[in-house]
């Protein structure tokens, strides 16, 4: 069996190649210098860049994995969720080369993906468990009963985590993506501010009032960046506390997985391994959106 896996759901163009379920390449190319300038995403240059990227990606997974083409026996794509015109031009691909190659064609969901990145470092997976999911797209908290069967217990009503992040970094004039700048000069002694109060546990996901309040806060003060950004870091990560706290003890769920962009974050991380010493962190160079984590779930799944 050898399975090529393809990942196109946002601005990284990712494709993995496994055979018998051993990873043989995993190459990615990413359009984030392009929407840099910008300072966040820009979809149609996105879906422009992987329909440029996805052949040269092809020929490099390709080459690493030593395999002939024509061996692939089963191709992957992530089919939703994610920026429709990115998705599509990977569907479009994937649909190609299946045909081409006379392989199984294999459609993926992006947070089953995401869900299950932590097995491509760590081999055993206990039933039930919940999963957070953290990126620039996506905040959700997932209950898997199986491999197949998931719940969303809770997801975000707006705003994405990363987004957020990303947004509040680019107020504070800090290097794109925000997120991995605001982790870099977080300083626990400068969460000063008080922003507002957290949720519910149990109410839904939403960062779009908090995103307001703490934009005003930079447009009104004369702040210390250092401060506002420690001080987000640290309410968002006791937001996502409160919410997974609340499900694991309804659940009962004894495993808790995490994955996605923002889960390379340290505080949270460091955070969850504290609360949850179980908890079972991707490795960062699988937590950002790549394809490995595709063929990973499909793998698993089929
Ligand atoms: O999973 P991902 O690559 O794809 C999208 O959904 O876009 O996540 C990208 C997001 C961005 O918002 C970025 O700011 C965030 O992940 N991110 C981080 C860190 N590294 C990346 N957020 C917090 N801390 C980090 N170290």
């Amino acid at each position: 069996m050898i399975l090529l896996a393809i990942e196109t759901s946002c601005d990284d163009t990712g494709i993995a190649i496994f055979k018998n379920k051993q990873m043989l390449s995993n190459v990615l190319m990413s359009s984030t210098l392009i929407h840099k300038k910008y300072g966040g995403i820009i979809p149609e240059i996105a879906a422009r860049k992987h329909e440029e990227n996805l052949l040269p990606c092809l020929k490099k997974a390709i080459k690493q994995a030593r395999i002939n083409i024509n061996d692939v026996s089963h191709v992957v794509y992530t089919s939703e969720p994610g920026l429709p015109g990115s998705l599509h031009v990977g569907k479009v691909f994937a649909k190609s080369l299946a045909i081409l190659l006379k392989a199984k064609l294999i459609k993926v969901n992006h947070l089953c993906g995401h869900a299950f990145s932590f097995a491509l470092t760590h081999k055993r997976i206990k039933y039930p468990f919940i999963s957070l999911i953290v990126s620039g797209g996506e905040t959700a908290i997932c209950l898997f009963k199986n491999k197949n069967n998931f719940k969303i217990l809770n997801k975000t009503t707006d705003d994405a985590i990363g987004e957020v992040l990303d947004k509040i970094g680019r107020r504070l004039k800090l290097n794109y993506p925000g997120g991995k700048s605001i982790d870099k000069i977080y300083n626990e002694n400068k969460s000063k501010y008080q922003l507002i109060k957290h949720f519910q546990p149990e109410q839904p996901f939403s960062f779009s009032g908090f995103k307001t309040h703490v934009l005003n806060l930079i447009n009104n003060k004369n702040i210390d960046r250092v401060e506002v950004a420690s001080s987000v870091l640290r309410w968002i990560v006791d937001e996502i506390l409160i919410k997974l706290n609340h499900y694991v003890k309804l659940f009962k769920v004894k495993v808790i997985t995490c994955g996605g962009g923002v889960s390379c974050n340290s505080l949270l991380r460091k955070e969850l391994i504290k609360v949850f010493p179980n908890v079972l962190l991707t490795d960062k160079k699988y937590c950002n959106d790549n394809a490995a984590m595709i063929g990973m779930y499909a793998l698993i799944a089929n």
